[in-house]
């Protein structure tokens, strides 16, 4: 029997997703939404792609959470996305809405699925998620730090003309301005990026990283990215899946890892068929720790908004 995975929104992000699952056949998709008929025309589309890329996977939309039931894995993508000039912050208290009432069904309805979040802004959402959700850490994680990562790599292989997959890197901490891209142990082909480029110049780059969904928020002018992140929620998936057990950067949960004690924040984790099976604690220098740190507290700010306002 092929896998189950939900995932919850059917925008550019969640139908990107879908489609990129479903080509792969295998897994059965589940596309819902709240707008009647978009994920069930746009899951028929799909759908019929099947023949032509060879997938038999079955893709089917809808508005009913029940027809969710049973799901391996549920990818949250629902809620308002970013237009040019707003930070994902400023989506805080409406995807709080969201999220919390789609956490909540698909809890009902799937109670032993893996949550992937994704709806911004990504780590105080995650956390919102987990705590409504009642879920183990393992099984509640946030997409972002493989999207940030990917884009670090790109900007690196553009400016070293050097293929992505030489470049190891990893952008650890929040999915925002705190974002902390360890360049001691980001490499090219084995040699550390620092002896390859300049600082001056690898600080731009770090900084184009880390403005890297707002340079294409404000080209599209009407949303925020999907390729990347859609692919970005794909590796997690197969990871699951397939209990590869593949270390790639998320949002976890943290119980005194890194010294951050109850709070959700981008780091290495070990994803195989139980979720976060475990929480890789790399070397950090003491900036990237404090920055780790600052992410975190700026989560905990989040949090205390949302608690004021529910
Ligand atoms: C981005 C949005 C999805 O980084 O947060 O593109």
């Amino acid at each position: 029997m092929r896998s189950k995975v939900t995932v919850v929104g059917a925008g550019n992000v969640g139908a990107t997703t879908a489609q990129r699952i479903a080509d792969k056949g295998y897994a059965d998709v589940a596309l819902i939404d709240i707008v009647e008929g978009l994920p069930q025309g746009k899951a028929l589309d799909m759908l019929s792609a099947g023949p032509i890329v060879g997938s038999d996977a079955d893709v089917f939309g809808t508005n009913d959470y029940g027809d969710t039931s049973g799901s391996d894995v549920v990818v949250i993508t629902a809620g308002i996305a970013r237009k040019p000039g707003m930070s994902r912050d400023d989506l805080l208290l409406t995807n709080m809405k969201i999220v919390g009432s789609v956490t909540e069904q698909v809890v009902k309805a799937s109670p032993d699925a893996i949550l992937i979040v994704v709806s911004n802004p990504l780590d105080a959402m995650v956390q919102h998620a987990y705590a409504l959700s009642g879920f183990p850490r393992e099984r509640v994680i946030g997409m972002a730090g493989i999207l940030d990562t990917a884009r670090f790599r790109t900007f690196l292989s553009q400016e070293l003309e050097t293929s992505v997959t030489n470049i190891s890197a990893y952008v650890l901490g929040g999915h925002g301005d705190s974002m902390v891209p360890l360049i001691g142990s980001t490499t090219v082909g084995g040699v550390p990026v620092a002896s390859l480029i300049e600082a001056g110049r690898l600080e731009e780059i770090v900084q184009r990283t880390r403005n890297g969904g707002a340079e294409i928020v404000s080209l599209l002018k009407t949303g925020s990215a999907y390729y990347a992140p859609s692919a970005a929620i794909v590796q997690m998936v197969e990871a699951i899946l397939f209990d590869t057990k593949e270390i790639l950067p998320c949002a976890a949960l943290l119980n005194g890892e890194y010294d951050i004690e109850g709070l959700y924040a981008g780091v290495p984790v070990k994803l195989g068929a139980d979720g976060i099976e475990e929480i890789i604690e790399v070397d950090l220098t003491p900036s990237e720790a404090a920055a780790l740190r600052s992410s975190a507290d700026s989560v905990q700010e989040l949090i205390d908004i949302m608690a004021a306002n529910s």
